[in-house]
């Protein structure tokens, strides 16, 4: 039986459980493929820099062939690498020739970072000869993002992502984005300020939030009709900068938590 799926913003579902297909060997990848499968995996985490596209792809053609599950029935994620930003949509059809597919569920930016160029799906070190980061300067990520849209208008993908992204990236994407990357309250269909309130609930803590604005009030309120996975606790949890807002250093000039 496949795993339960979680709805994408753009009205797709994603499994909740994939296997990543990082680090696996290539010699290996077939029968790991074909043993997920019938397991009941339909979600697969691949990525040009993996260097075993070519490999998923022979391994998914010949599941489809036999019978053993069909296209529609799977979710593939893949990612683009730093040094195709300037190349999304030949990246992304090198991609799917790899994968012999004519669509991805999922197409992520794999790093929020572009560098040289050093061919299509070759997946260049993102280090210099030097050994430093060697960024390409002329490539914005908003350009980028706004070439994984243009992959969704032309039906090579059907939702886009991103990924290493840290908070200010991210908002910063939402702000030029017109497709937006999914969020977790969107997938929960909560507003951002509730999902915070139901994560500090689902850890048994009181929530006490001010607010002066009525509609608000009613937003703050409506936080007992979901539940958030352990898995995005986890993924929120993580999001911890050890900030405090409330810092008596600064009114009273002595730091009660040093
Ligand atoms: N977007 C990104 O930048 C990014 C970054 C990291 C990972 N990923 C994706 O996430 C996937 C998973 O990440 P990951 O490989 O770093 O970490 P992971 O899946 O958390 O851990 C893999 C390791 O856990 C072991 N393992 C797996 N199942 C186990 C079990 N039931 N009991 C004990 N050990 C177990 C595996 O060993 P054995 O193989 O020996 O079982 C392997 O060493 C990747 O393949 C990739 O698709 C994406």
């Amino acid at each position: 039986m496949a795993a339960t799926a979680t709805k994408l913003s753009s009205g797709h579902e994603m499994p909740a459980v994939g296997l990543g297909v990082w680090r696996m060997d290539s010699a290996a990848v077939r029968g790991l493929i074909h043993s997920a499968l019938r397991a009941g995996y339909r979600h697969f985490d691949c990525a040009a820099d993996y260097k075993n596209e070519a490999e998923v792809g022979d391994a998914l053609a010949e599941a489809f062939e036999t019978g053993l599950v069909k296209r529609e029935d799977l979710f593939i994620t893949t990612k683009l690498w730093n040094s195709d930003h300037g190349h999304v949509v030949e990246a992304c059809k090198d991609s799917l020739k790899k994968l012999r597919l004519d669509y991805l569920d999922l197409y992520l930016i794999h790093f929020p970072v572009a560098t040289k160029h050093t061919g299509v799906g070759t997946t260049g070190s993102a280090l210099g000869d030097d050994g430093v980061l060697d960024i390409d300067t002329t490539i914005t990520l908003e350009t980028t993002w706004h070439a994984m849209e243009d992959l969704v208008s032309m039906g090579l993908v059907r939702s886009i992502g991103i990924s290493n992204y840290d908070i200010f990236l991210t908002r910063d994407c939402l702000a030029y984005a017109k497709i937006k990357p999914a969020s977790l309250a969107e997938k929960y269909g909560k507003t951002p300020a509730q999902l915070v309130l139901r994560w500090g609930l689902q850890r048994n803590t009181v929530v006490i939030p001010k607010t002066s604005k009525v509609e608000r009030l009613e937003e703050n309120f409506a936080v007992f009709d979901f539940d958030i996975s352990v898995e995005d606790m986890e993924k929120i949890k993580a999001l911890d900068r050890n900030y405090r807002t409330n810092q008596p250093a600064k009114f009273w000039g002595s730091n009660l938590y040093a």
